[in-house]
């Protein structure tokens, strides 16, 4: 059984033996920028402890947790440009440092090149890992569609936030644990409860990832907090808080977000104000909690000795608790 940290320098050396410079350089320097940014390498994790969790070969798994985390850095990439992000991982976004075209082009291969990782594993296990992998791929699309959508939309409700939030980012955490129970041989059913536990920590990872946007430290977080406020996202604080705010302030807050002529500093403040008097901070946390309680739930479910599962729950608590 493998610890965090030797599966993280497993990783790491793999990503470090990569050689993403080549020409054009326009091409693929944005590539080796971004990924030499490091990031926190959550979903390769997750998907080479999925695969240590049923004593499967790691070896078999480091491939396929690259194209992850690959895929993962295309989204990225092609998400600044959506949400006009200036800043990530505390460095200047590909497409400011760059441009738009970069950016796409760029990414563009990024998702390709995440293709070509993936097939280096068990010949017998690609078909599979293909299909849930272009599966997550989509849906990806379809959430970060529906978070575009929302942004003009003058009426989303919780639900529709909650699926938008699944699709976009909750499916590529589970798929992440998915692939790692494919490749550790598990049963139909483990991969099915690993993929749940994935969704489940997703939902979370996702409300914690929007409490940052609002709460977070900028040093830490490495994102232009505040940013999603300035975006009009409607995130689960925004609509918790209309919902939870007098119609006065429901007034403000709606005309706040709607004002395209405001200040973004004025216009963070002024939303800040009232998340803050609605205590809707409270309840992002209790949310979170009940996604993760539910996460915890089906790793339960999982009937491997109980010892194996301490680094994934480790991990899992790490990525529950951040602040960054
Ligand atoms: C950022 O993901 C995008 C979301 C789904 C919230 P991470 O927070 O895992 O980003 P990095 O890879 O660690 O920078
Ligand atoms: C991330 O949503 C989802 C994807 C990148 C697919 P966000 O837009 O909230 O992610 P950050 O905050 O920019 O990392
Ligand atoms: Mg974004
Ligand atoms: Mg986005
Ligand atoms: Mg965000």
């Amino acid at each position: 059984m493998y610890s965090i940290l030797d599966l993280q320098d497993k990783f790491n050396l793999l990503i470090a033996n990569q050689v993403f410079k080549k020409k054009p350089h326009k091409l693929y320097d944005p590539i080796a920028y971004t990924m030499s940014h490091g990031g926190k390498r959550l979903r390769p994790l997750l998907t080479l402890l999925a695969c240590d969790l049923f004593s499967g070969d790691v070896e078999k798994a480091l491939y396929p947790a690259l194209a992850i985390e690959v895929f993962h850095n295309f989204t990225l990439v092609h998400d600044d440009i959506m949400d006009k992000a200036p800043l990530r991982r505390g460095k200047e976004t590909v497409y400011k440092k760059w441009d738009s075209n970069i950016a796409i082009l760029s990414g563009d291969t990024m998702f390709a090149l995440a293709y070509q990782y993936a097939l280096n594993t068990d010949s017998n296990l690609v078909p599979k890992i293909l299909s849930v992998f272009s599966q997550a791929a989509i849906e990806v699309c379809e959430g970060q569609q529906f978070d575009m959508d929302f942004e003009t939309s003058p009426s989303v409700s919780i639900d529709e936030y909650l699926e938008m939030i699944r699709l976009k980012t909750a499916v590529l955490i589970a798929v992440s644990l998915q692939i790692g129970a494919i490749i550790g041989d598990a049963s139909e059913e483990e991969i099915i409860e690993m993929y749940n536990f994935g969704n489940n920590l997703g939902m979370a990872f996702q409300l914690k990832d929007d409490l940052l946007d609002v709460y977070g430290e900028q040093e830490k977080f490495g994102k232009k907090t505040g940013g999603d406020i300035v975006a009009n996202k409607k995130t689960y604080l925004f609509l918790k808080a209309l919902e939870l705010c007098d119609s006065d302030n429901r007034q403000i807050l709606n005309d706040t977000y709607n004002n395209s002529a405001i200040d973004s500093e004025v216009k963070i403040q002024k939303v800040k104000q009232i998340f803050d008097k609605t205590g809707v901070k409270n309840a992002v946390e209790s949310l979170m909690l009940s996604y993760y309680d539910a996460a915890l739930h089906c790793i339960k479910n999982i009937q491997v000795d109980e010892t194996r599962k301490t680094q994934l729950l480790e991990l899992a608590s790490s990525m529950f608790s951040r602040n960054y």
